[in-house]
Formats: C-alpha cells, structure tokens, sequence
C-alpha cells in the first residue's frame, strides 16, 4: 500500500540517520521479524550489516539452508553461516528438562554470536526485530518479575554485555504491518507467510533427551505435518492456514502391530491451532482425511514411530508447545 510504502522509506532514513557509517550486526533466525528488520537496515546501509546466522541444528528440514540462500542470493545480504550443530548436541547432551534446555541453548547462542562479531571490525549496533507487542510485554510487571511461564531466549543480555547500540525499526508495528513491510521490501512468501517457530527450535519438540536420533524422528514427522497441511491449504480443502502446527516426538512407547509382528515404539504427538497472538489459541478442526494421511504417511516413513496422537487442548490450559 501507498502507506506501507512510504512508512519503509522513512524508516530507511531513519537508520541511516542513526548509525551513521558504524557497522551493524543482525542476527538472523529465519523468522519474519528479523528477516524484515535486516532488510530494511540492508537497504539503508547496505554491507555495513552483517548478518549472523548460527546454525544450532535444531531447524526443521532443509530450512537452514533455505534460510542463508534466500538471504544471500535472493535479498544479496552479508551472511555469516555459523554451523554450531556439534557444540549444541554437546551441550544438550543428556538434557531432559525443558527450562534446562532453553537455558543451554540461550548461552551456547550468545557465545556463538559473540565469538562471530568480534571477527567484525568497528561494530557499534545490533538490530532487533522488536515489535509493537513486545514493547508493551516488557512493560508489564509480571515479565519484569521474570514471572514468564517460559523465559524465550534469543539474543537477551548481549546488547549490555557487547555495548551495543539498539536498532529497531519494527517497534511500532504490528505483526501484520510487519508482514506487509516485508512484501514491499520484496522478501519471499516462505519468509513473509513462515509460521513462529521457537529460538529453542525442535530441542522444545522432542520429550526428553535431544540427540542424533531423536532429532532425525522429528524431523521427518513434521516434514510430513506440515508438507500435508500446506498442500490441503494450496488445494483449497484447508482455510485460513493454521497459526502454527508440527510434530512432537514423545519418549512414550506403547505396543502395535505391523505385519505379522508386534511393535514397541514411539508415540508422536500432532500440533495444529488457531490464534491471533500465540498468547490465546486453539485447536484447529483438521478434517478427518486430512488427519489420517499424516497418521498413516507418519507411521509407514518414520522409524522408530507406532501411534500418532491429535492434540485436541487449548490455551490455556495447555500452552502451544509441549515443553
Ligand atoms: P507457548 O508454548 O508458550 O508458546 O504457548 C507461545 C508462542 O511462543 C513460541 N515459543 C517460543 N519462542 N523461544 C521462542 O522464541 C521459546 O523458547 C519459545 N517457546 C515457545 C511458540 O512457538 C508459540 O508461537
């Protein structure tokens, strides 16, 4: 829109106004808020950013690399790909509380992060995709409290610890108005339309310890929930688009049958709600059809997988992920 277009321009002046020629650093988590708040510092200072992907091993399939390419050789931004897999399994190793893992991967990320920027020369800025709603978040007493129900960790602390200035073009948005920033900055639908995923990554959406293999089950159970989804949405059978839905493998092994032999396996765990805030969501009325194609693509190509279980809770009382 005319008013979109012209609220972009005056946040690219207003950038360049702010960080003169200092260089700028961004970390890039393949989400919409920092997709769209680096381009548009890209397009106001062009290679004084640098954006820093770290690669914890914990995204969904093949979206790391979709992430750096798109970026790299669709929008031409400096990208740093860091791949930490190896130091995020170590020190996840054994991990099985949920706080506990976040906790690990909030540090193991900050260190990673500062280890990369202080390869960068001069750097006097971070740019943060801080929205309109987390402005008034971090207002309230309760998050000052630290009375969170799950503390998100993502680049918290390191703007004091590295003294650095904020850049946050996106805080007088919403959402929504952030998503259509993003098409007049010309960003890819899969970026502008990607649901929220969490910093924690699928580490939250496997139930117990985070490894090799539990990491490779996931990962296949939500290809198929999400590549079934996305084609019942592309084939009209499926409208609007839920706000979020994937898989959760569960430590859980209960007793089936396949051929002539008995199984002990694994349960996995379907997610898909509705919301309009993540803060308030429910479960979203998938057709029947739609169900068994997952349940039965999930059994027949995931190893180690049994049974498959519809989450059929809200929130509250349950939240939108398991951990
Ligand atoms: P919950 O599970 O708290 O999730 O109902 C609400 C929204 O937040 C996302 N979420 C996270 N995002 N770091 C994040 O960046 C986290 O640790 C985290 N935990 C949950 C969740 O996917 C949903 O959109």
């Amino acid at each position: 829109s005319w008013r979109m277009d012209s609220w972009v321009d005056d946040a690219i002046a207003k950038v360049r106004a702010q960080v003169g020629d200092a260089n700028v650093l961004c970390a890039l988590s393949g989400g919409v808020d920092s997709a769209v708040a680096a381009t548009l510092v890209a397009r106001a200072i062009g290679k004084q950013l640098t954006c820093i992907y770290v690669d914890t091993g914990l995204m969904r399939k093949d979206e790391s690399a979709g992430v750096v390419a798109a970026f790299r050789d669709v929008l031409h931004l400096n990208v740093v790909h860091v791949d930490a897999k190896a130091r995020f399994l170590a020190r996840l190793a054994g991990v099985e509380d949920p706080e506990e893992k976040r906790i690990r991967i909030g540090h193991e990320f900050i260190a990673i992060f500062e280890e990369e920027s202080k390869k960068i020369p001069d750097v006097r800025f971070l740019v943060q995709g801080t929205l309109y709603p987390d402005v008034i978040e971090s207002k309230t007493p309760d998050s000052k409290a630290g009375h969170k129900i799950k503390s998100h960790h993502n680049v918290g602390g390191l703007p004091e610890r590295m003294a650095l200035n904020l850049v946050e073009p996106l805080r007088a948005l919403f959402k929504d108005e952030v998503r259509e920033a993003g098409r007049v900055l010309g960003l890819p639908n899969a970026i502008v339309e990607r649901q929220p995923f969490p910093g924690p990554g699928l580490a939250v959406r496997i139930i117990g310890k985070v490894n090799d293999a539990t990491l490779a089950t996931v990962r296949d159970a939500d290809f198929i929930v999400t590549s079934e989804i996305d084609a019942a949405i592309a084939e009209g059978k499926l409208s609007p688009r839920p706000w979020q839905y994937f898989a959760v493998l569960t430590p859980v092994r209960s007793v089936g049958v396949m051929g002539d032999g008995r199984t002990y396996a694994n349960l996995v765990g379907v997610r898909a709600i509705t919301s309009e805030d993540g803060m308030t969501a429910d479960w979203a009325r998938l057709p029947h059809d739609l169900l068994e194609r997952i349940s039965t693509r999930i059994i027949n190509e995931v190893p180690g997988v049994n049974r498959v279980a519809y989450d059929i809770t809200s929130k509250p009382p349950a939240t939108v992920e398991w951990e």
